[in-house]
């Protein structure tokens, strides 16, 4: 190995073990929440996709995955994980109006509907988060049925 690439190899791992000492602030899962499933009876297939593919950033059932330790992956975990949660925190269904959940049942449906959800970057991730269009047709016409039922109370 030549001299130069030796040093430039030295400078990026030295730079990489020096990163890992920012903290990422990963978002912690408060206990004691609301379960969206027990309180909105969802259906068993929807509740494994809602699970799988959205849980991870809209929930406080969040599971942190090795590279959710090491930066800089762990910034961009930490960052969707408190973007997801501030836009939709199913754990936390019951603190919203009947004008907020009818507006988020309405987000799931055009998000999930059109491919925005879940995030590129987490299917990539994890494949088994990917949705084929038949899942997604089912969330979308879950979310419209929540939404009449909302409706209704
Ligand atoms: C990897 C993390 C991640 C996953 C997984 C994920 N989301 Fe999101 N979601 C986000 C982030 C981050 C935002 C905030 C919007 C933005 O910054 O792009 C968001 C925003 C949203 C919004 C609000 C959109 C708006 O315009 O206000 C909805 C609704 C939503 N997600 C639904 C879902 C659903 C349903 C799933 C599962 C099918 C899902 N998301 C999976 C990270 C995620």
């Amino acid at each position: 190995m030549g001299k130069e690439l030796r040093i430039i190899l030295l400078v990026l791992l030295a730079a990489f073990i020096v990163i890992q000492l920012i903290p990422a602030n990963r978002p912690v899962n408060e206990q004691g929440n609301y379960d969206f499933f027990v309180e909105n009876e969802v259906p068993e297939d929807v509740e494994e996709i809602i699970r799988n593919a959205c849980y991870d950033c809209h929930s406080q059932e969040v599971y942190y995955p090795w590279y959710a330790y090491v930066a800089p992956a762990s910034w961009q975990v930490a960052k969707d994980v408190r973007h997801g949660r501030n836009n939709l925190d199913f754990s936390k269904w019951n603190q919203f109006d009947k004008r907020e959940k009818l507006n988020l049942l309405d987000e799931i449906g055009d998000e999930v509907g059109e491919g925005g959800m879940p995030l590129t970057i987490y299917t990539i991730i994890h494949p088994e988060a990917k949705l084929t269009i038949a899942e997604r047709e089912r969330v979308v016409n879950w979310s419209e049925s929540l939404a009449e039922k909302v409706f209704e109370e």
